[in-house]
């Protein structure tokens, strides 16, 4: 057929009228200009700050950009003399690591007694998870999708840091986790960008409460600015190829949620994306932060990123780095001492702008008055209140009730879990009485000696359970002569649970990882357990979804425990034995394997599309499935729930900005329970495909058993927007899907038809 009689065919004459069609429903897409948010109230440069920057020499200025560690080589109650010496000379703006009332006191009397200007010192820490209660990993959170139980937990963590005199975290990470290689998934929200939206709030308003000046407040610096999980192969500090338009849709979403909910500082990442270093960015750092977003708080670097520069090929020397990090936004610098290195000599050849030198030296001055440090610098390092608030019960409770909620259980063959109180219990495994990793990578002032492990958690919750241990040799592994003990064991309990997983250090910041699976030792151990022919139940302790098949298909039950905290191991005793329910779902896919990573539940749709098993001359491979073993969202519990269609509620208002979706939901099981009702949305045709499913709303709802309740879902007008370009945003118009159920993978869908308004 030539070209000629193609396109006179009726077949696509009936075809060109059919998209006529479409294009009638989906006209081009309205644009919103951005740069028309108001401006959100973040710190005001007062007189007083003014006044004092005028008294400074040159010198003075560039002491408050710069952050260094109070002693080289430890994190805690440390302060060398060289930091002591610096911060009286007014060389210093900002401590990091040190923590403890009395240390915190020290440090600020040298820099408000001993400095001519007399100005207060920021204090900072990576509270990440909690400063002495360890909550869970952030990941872990997520895993509840409780928002207010984690704003909550920020405020428990705020309050302990802050009693041991720490202004400022570095944090929360806004990172997208959405590869299982990349170590620092741990910390993040996982895989949704709306999601990590919702908690990018709920966190902040936890760390910084209401008000800055409260002396319980945490200046929050979100990070890592802008990509920094979408590093090629999750190898970490790699560098990314991203559009802005890319960013925009997916890493940006939390950083600008964040800077509307007041977030006070910034830290760029490290990595470069599209050959740009974070902190060399000044599309992301100027163009978005301050002229859309009109962020007025802090930039800080990363540690050492300025004396990176060179390394990433994209500055000559330490001077070279600086101009450039100062020029494109950058106020203060971590640990590279570039700034104080090489700052005045290129002020006095007139390679800086001075104006941007005294901006930034403004900055760092309005984050100390907001904080009250000019008024109070002691107010945060009183010894009685850091007695008062450390180790206090109701934080551990707190810790307990969050651990317990991001538990997810994965699968419960037969009822396995939960397990009868009584009886003998083989429990096995390296992380079944270990009290080091629970914690996961960021433990700040966590006590590993306080660590309640899972057995100290079975001792607590079930007291007359038997529990028959058969522990790992010294370095942590099963060889042969542990695993005849661990069967040993295992043959004459009742039940058994093995604990396995990941240390804390092979999660994390630099532990990205090529096999992100288990250790061969705890194949072996799961392997040998398996020839008992018996059910077991894996509990698994991690900060990334295990990429290890066998791993899901051996045992009957697993949970999901991730790094689980201080409080942690009462958290899985409680529900392994039915005291709590499973409420927690995954934040991430779980891969099969690790060829189909990356993999997520908003992938963009194929003119080839394959779901089940591989098929020739579809997307997909020749030799795995293109779903994942788990969907996003997935997470059982021990009584059962049956969803019904979403039905949409009052779809014809235009002038609505939330429509409401109505889900039954009812419990068909034998015991009460927590449902998650889980919705997504797809616009169905855009001048862009856009992504099969992304998730814009959520409800948790309790049942008793045989209850059933209508349950209600806003989604709000503005989440169906879509970025067109890189400066262009859409709104989202024409017909949508609008898919609801208890996972990503299993879900109802009904069409909601929106106007385009202008
Ligand atoms: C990490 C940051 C952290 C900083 C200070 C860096 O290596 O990337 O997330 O805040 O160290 O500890």
């Amino acid at each position: 057929m030539t070209r000629l009689s193609l396109m006179t065919s009726p077949s696509f004459v009936l075809r060109g009228l059919f998209l006529l069609g479409l294009c009638a429903f989906n006209p081009l897409p309205v644009v919103i200009e951005p740069a028309t948010a108001a401006e959100p109230p973040a710190f005001t440069v007062s007189a007083r700050v003014r006044a004092l920057l005028a008294q400074m020499t040159l010198e003075e200025k560039i002491g408050q950009l710069n952050l260094q560690a109070g002693d080289k080589d430890r994190i805690g109650p440390f302060i060398s003399k060289e930091t002591e010496q610096a911060i009286s000379e007014g060389r210093v703006g900002g401590i990091l690591n040190v923590y403890g009332a009395e240390h915190t006191h020290e440090l600020q009397r040298i820099a408000t007694t001993q400095s001519r200007l007399k100005i207060p010192l920021l204090i900072g820490l990576d509270v990440v998870h909690g400063y002495r209660t360890i909550f869970p990993v952030p990941i872990g959170q997520a895993a509840s999708f409780n928002p207010d139980l984690i704003t909550r937990a920020e405020r428990v963590a705020a309050i302990e840091a802050t009693s041991a005199g720490i202004n400022w975290t570095f944090g929360p990470v806004l990172d997208l986790g959405r590869d299982p290689r990349w170590g620092r998934m741990v910390e993040t929200a996982g895989e949704s960008p709306w999601y990590a939206a919702v908690l990018a709030e709920a966190r902040i308003k936890g760390l910084q409460g209401e008000r800055l000046q409260s002396s319980d407040a945490l200046l929050a610096c979100a990070k890592h600015f802008a990509g920094n999980g979408a590093t090629e192969g999750g190898r970490e500090y790699t560098a990314s190829d991203l559009s802005l338009r890319a960013l925009r849709e997916a890493e940006l979403q939390p950083f600008e949620r964040a800077v509307k909910a007041e977030l006070g500082c910034i830290m760029p990442a490290f990595n470069a994306v599209d050959g740009v270093p974070g902190i060399l960015n000044q599309r992301l750092l100027q163009t978005v932060l301050r002229d859309e977003w009109h962020f007025k708080g802090l930039v800080v670097t990363d540690h050492g990123a300025i004396a990176e520069l060179p390394r990433h090929g994209v500055a000559e020397d330490m001077s070279d780095a600086s101009i450039g990090a100062l020029t494109a936004g950058v106020d203060m610098d971590m640990a590279s001492q570039a700034y104080s290195g090489s700052l005045k000599s290129a002020v006095e050849a007139g390679r800086i702008d001075v104006a941007r030198l005294d901006a930034a030296v403004l900055r760092v001055l309005a984050a100390k008055e907001e904080l009250g440090l000019f008024d109070n610098p002691f107010a945060r390092s009183l010894a009685s209140r850091e007695q008062e608030k450390l180790d206090h019960k109701d934080h551990k409770a707190l810790a307990v009730t969050l651990a317990g909620e991001s538990l997810v259980l994965l699968k419960n063959e037969n009822a396995l879990l939960p397990l009868p109180p009584k009886g003998r219990l083989a429990l096995i495994g390296p992380f079944a009485t270990d009290r080091d990793n629970l914690m996961g990578p960021w433990e700040a002032n966590g006590q590993h000696a306080k660590v309640v492990s899972i057995k100290d958690g079975f001792a607590r919750v079930a007291p007359h359970l038997q529990l028959l241990l058969a522990q790992p040799d010294k370095e942590g592994l099963y060889g042969k002569k542990q695993i005849a003990a661990a069967l040993q064991a295992a043959r004459v309990a009742d039940k058994i649970v093995l604990v396995l997983g990941e240390k804390a250090i092979d999660s994390g910041e630099a532990s990205s990882r090529a096999f992100p699976g288990l250790l061969p030792d705890q194949m072996a151990l799961l392997k040998a357990i398996k020839t008992l022919n018996r059910p077991f139940t894996v509990v698994l302790i991690g900060g990334r979804p295990f990429v290890e098949p066998e791993l899901y298909t051996l045992p009957s039950a697993i949970v999901h425990a991730w790094f689980p905290g201080s409080e942690g191991g009462e958290a899985v005793a409680r529900l392994l034995t039915g005291l709590s329910e499973p409420v927690g779902h995954m934040p991430v896919s779980v891969p099969r394997s690790v060829g189909q990573i990356p993999i997520t539940h908003d992938k963009r749709p194929t003119g080839r599309p394959s779901l089940g098993p591989p098929e020739a001359f579809m997307s997909g491979y020749i030799d795995e499935h293109t779903t994942p073993l788990y969907p996003f969202g997935y997470g059982l519990s021990y009584t059962r729930f049956t969803y019904g269609a979403p039905v949409v509620i009052g779809a014809s208002d235009p002038a609505s900005r939330f429509y409401k979706i109505q889900v039954k939901v009812r419990n068909t099981g034998p015991r009460q329970g927590v449902a998650l009702v889980q919705l997504y949305t797809r616009q169905r045709v855009a001048p862009l495909s856009q992504p099969e499913k992304q998730l814009r709303g959520f409800a948790r709802i309790a049942l008793q058993a045989g209850e059933e309740k209508d349950v209600l879902i806003s989604v709000a007008r503005e989440d169906l927007d879509f970025w067109l370009n890189d400066t262009q945003k859409a709104k989202g118009s024409g017909w949508f899907d609008i898919m609801t159920g208890p996972d990503a993978g299993e879900t109802q869908t009904t069409r909601l038809f929106i106007p385009v308004t202008p």
